[in-house]
């Protein structure tokens, strides 16, 4: 790691957070900042939170396009490496939007968002969903898309191949799905020139996703897992009766009571422990989470009660995605095992 002058009096060393190999034998942080405001917290306060989740020693930042955020999110890395953090200790991910699919858009994409985080480079670019359904930001979960489409995989791959491409231009330096399925992960690997490193998925213990996390973590896929905490600041359009909250269960809160620590903090100690790299977001919380990162591990027994209160509960649907009358938000994540027919 570079110089620590940049580090704050009760920061965490870097050098002490766990890393994950990835199949390209590049070191990726275990933990890294999400920085989704869900809609009510500024641009400038997820910069402000870059910033200080830096200072006290995250070197992984989990980008896209679509927060709104990027320029804001830029000129806080650009201070970042001005105090003295090396580019080459920070891993930055961003990942393409849905309406960016078409092979020329990737590219501009990618430009677009290296000029906004003020990069040469990106460690991580993700296809962010594998459908090309534009919706607008922000807009409620009925909306559709006029256009909108299955998932069809010989687009996927022209996506993909421009995708390539920018690891040979040298733009990124990995690249990787987000919100996959394991029908679908079966053919980007049967196809692809260069296979994804990492899956970008929602993992959090009422979400574990065993199936999918055994398949990508057997294929030297590296599990990312979003909502780690359960995503209690989603939008409202992002909630159903359904819904339940992980940092309530009573084995995550009796956790954190005898370990004197928030139970947000045994999500992300658990998904670490586990195998996933948590990008919790946070303007408050930060430095809990990466202290929660390299403090005493949960113990066996705790791992195998949080292991048993899965409840099966997708947070993030993803409904605006779906392409045709009388679906349900199942269809998208093809729960019979094939790919869901257009
Ligand atoms: N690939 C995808 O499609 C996708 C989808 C969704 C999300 N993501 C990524 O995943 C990231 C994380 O997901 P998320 O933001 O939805 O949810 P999350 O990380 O599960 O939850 C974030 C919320 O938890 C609170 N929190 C965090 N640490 C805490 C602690 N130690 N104690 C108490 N409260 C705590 C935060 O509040 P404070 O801010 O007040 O601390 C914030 O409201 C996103 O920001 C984004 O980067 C990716």
């Amino acid at each position: 790691m570079g110089t620590r002058a940049h580090l704050s009096s009760n920061s965490i060393d870097p050098a002490s957070v766990p890393q994950r190999t990835l199949a390209t034998g590049a070191s990726m942080p275990a933990i890294g900042l999400g920085t989704f405001g869900s809609d009510h917290v500024t641009p400038a306060q997820v910069a402000e939170a870059v910033r200080g989740a830096a200072a006290c020693g995250y070197r992984h930042f989990d980008c896209a396009s679509v927060y709104g955020n990027e320029a804001e999110v830029g000129a806080a890395l650009e201070e970042v490496t001005s105090s003295g953090v090396r580019r080459e200790d920070l891993w930055i991910t961003s990942k393409l939007w849905n309406d960016k699919h078409a092979e020329n858009d990737v590219i501009a994409s990618c430009r677009q968002s290296l000029a906004d985080l003020r990069l040469t480079y990106l460690d991580l670019y993700l296809v962010h969903w594998p459908f090309p359904n534009f919706h607008p930001p922000g807009c409620d979960v009925t909306a559709r898309s006029a256009d909108a489409q299955s998932y069809i995989h010989e687009n996927y791959m022209t996506t993909w191949r421009a995708m390539e491409s920018l690891v040979d231009r040298g733009l990124v330096r990995h690249i990787g799905t987000s919100n996959m399925t394991i029908p679908k992960l079966r053919l980007v690997l049967r196809d692809a020139r260069i296979k994804p490193v990492v899956n970008e998925m929602e993992l959090h213990p009422h979400f574990q996703q065993p199936e999918l996390f055994k398949f990508v973590v057997d294929h030297g896929i590296e599990p990312v897992g979003y909502c780690p905490i359960g995503s209690p600041g989603r939008p409202e359009r992002d909630r159903t009766p359904d819904d339940t909250t992980p940092t309530q269960d009573p084995v995550v809160v009796e956790i954190a009571r005898r370990h004197r620590i928030h139970p947000a903090v045994v999500c992300i100690q658990w998904a670490i422990q586990r195998g996933q790299t948590p990008i919790p977001f946070s303007i408050h919380n930060y430095h809990a989470n990466l202290a929660g990162a390299v403090s005493e591990p949960l113990s066996e027994s705790e791992m195998n009660e949080l292991a048993a209160i899965d409840r099966n509960c997708r947070l993030i649907k993803g409904q605006v995605f779906l392409w045709k009358e009388g679906q349900s938000w199942e269809d998208l994540w093809d729960p019979t095992g094939e790919i869901s027919p257009p």
